[in-house]
Formats: C-alpha cells, structure tokens, sequence
C-alpha cells in the first residue's frame, strides 16, 4: 500500500527517509499552526478521557504543509495503530472495505488525497464514518445476499489539497475541519533549526532566517533547501551556516528573493512572454513546462496565486503585473485592464 505521496518533485528518491526523518511524530514537535495544534491538543485530550476514538478529521491545505505529519501525529498522540492508505489506491468497494475491518478499536485510518476517492467507495465510507458499519454483497446475481457488518469505533483522518474536490455529504461527515495555511518566517526558521539539530548541523539564527525567507512558507522546501545549503556548505568547506553561506547556497541553486525556483519562474515565463500575457490554459501550461496538469495546479499554483503572480481566469490563467515586476519585463499593452486598480 502506498504510504506516503511525495508531491515534491524535487525530492529525489532517498531524500524521502530524511524527509520521513524529520517528520515531528508529537503535537509539542509539531512547529506553528498554532490554531489546528492547539484545538487538537483539546479534541486529543478530551477523546483520551473518555477513552472513545477522536472525532474524524480533515486536513486540508496546499503540499507539504504537514498534513501527513499531522495524521500521524494524531494516531500516535492517541497511542493507537496507523493505517495509511489513498484515494487513488482504494479503487473497489472491497479494498475499502478490507481496510476498514482489519482495523482495531479508536485506529487511525489515514486517506490521503481523500478527493479522489471514487463515488462507489465513497459511499461504503458514510455508513462507515457514521455508524461504524459496512454493507457486503456475498456472491453474485440472483444469490448474491449482503451482509452488515459492524466496524470497531475508529476516526478516519483524510488529507486534501483540494477542499473544493470534495462532496458536501463527506464533508460533512468530518467532525473536524483542519486548513493548513503557509507557515510564516519565524515558524519556518524554527523549523531550520530543529531539522539542522536533527541532521547534526549547525546553523545560526540568521542563517535559518535566510533559508527560511526564500522557502515560500513550507516546511517541506525549507527542509530540501537546507539539505541543499548543507551541501554546498559542505563542499565549500564551512563547518556552520551562517547568513552569508546560506544566501550564496541559495544564489548558487537559483532560488530567488521570494523563494521562486526556476520552475516557478517558467510558468510566469510563459504566461508573460510565450502567450504574451492573454489567458492560458492549465494543459498548456503543463505541456509548456513538461509537467503534469495535477501538478501545476496542486504544486506551483497555490503559491503563485497566493503571492499575487498570477490569476486563474474563466479563460485560462494569467501573470499579474507583480509577476512582470519580478521577472523585470514590462507588461504588454492593455494588459493592466485585466486589473483595475
Ligand atoms: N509543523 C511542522 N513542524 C516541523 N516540520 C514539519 C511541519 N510540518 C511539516 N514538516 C516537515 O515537512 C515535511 C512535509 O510534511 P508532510 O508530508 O506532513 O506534508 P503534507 O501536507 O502531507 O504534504 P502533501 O500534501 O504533499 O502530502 C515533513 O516531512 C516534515 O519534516
Ligand atoms: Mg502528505
């Protein structure tokens, strides 16, 4: 079974133990959001004390912002199993149901992208969800008989990059509705300095800070930055990261001022000057970059809208004159009117 999805593209493959190595595994290690920690800190608590399973929970939010953390976190704040699992891996009504009676009481079972769950197995999961039971058809046409079956009480805890994905009678059958959103500079700093202690680094207060500026409010990339300084650092011989030796890193992998890499810039690049600034659509741009639709819009996007770089339109998406500014081009004729001010 799939475990963890890494949506990073730039993490290569043995990147993912360290990333998994510096996963917080408690609610204390779990650095920021300080809203989704401290009202689950309550729900944990109060689920423990009356020794019932957690409410089940939602966790939604762009890539990398901890959600999967956040998942185990919870199981193992509850002191119970962890069952992870995704949408896109539960394909028939009996691989759900395979995973929901193998479960043990107040378990956690951990869909991740629950969005793309498909509608059939969805439907086994609101009864699931609800009631703690599971419809199964035994055998098939006219002798085919369906059997119920209870589940142990159990808290499901899905993970989105897309609340707007999902159907409104799942929705609403989440007890709790987490959103992650982008961590700020200080949590992100935090973050350098615990993930440089547990790589056996050192790394100064204003080192962490460079690194964290340019990490476009992620934890996972401010992890991957500070892999990479560290082995610039490394090569060039410096014991500590200071401001100096982080920023030159950081200059030297093409990570600019607000923490876009070159990806990011070719989207805008193609948006401002391939097309010209009119409307593109989402496929284009993905074939334009040599990514995957998904990708572009669950990846690369979030950030781009959220720094005010680009807009998606009714018909395609299109650079913000912010994004002309940060590529030090100017803008084509008319193409402020998309923006009145
Ligand atoms: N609050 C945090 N404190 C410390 N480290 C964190 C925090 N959140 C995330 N991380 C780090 O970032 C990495 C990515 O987090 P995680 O895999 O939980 O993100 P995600 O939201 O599940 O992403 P995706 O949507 O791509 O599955 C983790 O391995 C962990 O090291
Ligand atoms: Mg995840």
């Amino acid at each position: 079974m799939s475990d963890d999805r890494v949506t990073d593209p730039g993490l290569e493959p043995g990147e993912q133990d360290v990333d998994r190595a510096l996963r917080p595994t408690s609610l204390d290690g779990f650095i920021g959001q300080e809203t989704a920690r401290r009202q689950l800190g309550i729900f944990l608590e109060a689920a423990r004390g009356r020794q019932e399973a957690l409410d089940h929970v939602l966790l939604a939010g762009p890539p990398g912002l901890g959600k999967t953390s956040l998942a185990r976190i919870v199981a193992n704040e509850m002191g119970v199993g962890f069952h992870p699992t995704s949408g896109p891996v539960l394909e028939r009504k009996g691989d759900l149901a395979a995973v929901l009676t193998a479960l043990e009481p107040r378990d956690v079972l951990f869909v991740d992208e629950i969005h793309r769950l498909g509608r059939a197995v969805e439907e086994v999961l609101y009864p699931a969800m609800e009631d703690y039971e599971i419809d199964v058809v035994l055998g098939q046409g006219p002798a085919a008989r369906t059997l119920r079956l209870d589940l142990p009480p159990f808290t499901l805890v899905g993970a989105t990059t897309r609340t707007g994905l999902l159907s409104s009678p799942l929705l609403g059958r989440f007890g709790v509705v987490q959103r992650l959103d982008y961590y700020g500079q200080a949590d992100l700093a935090r973050i350098v300095q615990r993930s440089g202690g547990l790589l056996g680094m050192r790394v100064d207060e204003r080192g962490a800070a460079a690194i964290a500026s340019r990490a476009r409010g992620t934890p996972r990339i401010v992890n991957r930055l500070l892999r990479r300084v560290r082995d610039v650092a490394q090569v060039e011989g410096h014991d500590l990261i200071s401001h100096a030796v982080a920023m030159n890193a950081l200059d030297l992998l093409e990570v600019d001022a607000i923490g876009l890499e070159e990806i990011d810039r070719r989207i805008l690049r193609c948006l401002a000057v391939t097309f010209d600034g009119r409307p593109v659509g989402l496929g284009t741009v993905a074939d334009a970059i040599g990514e995957a639709p998904d990708t572009v819009e669950d990846v690369y996007e979030p950030y781009l809208l959220q720094e005010g770089l680009l807009v998606r339109t009714p018909r395609g998406r299109v650079a913000t004159p912010r994004a002309y500014r940060h590529l030090g081009i100017d803008p084509p004729e008319g193409h402020p009117a998309l923006f009145p001010v």
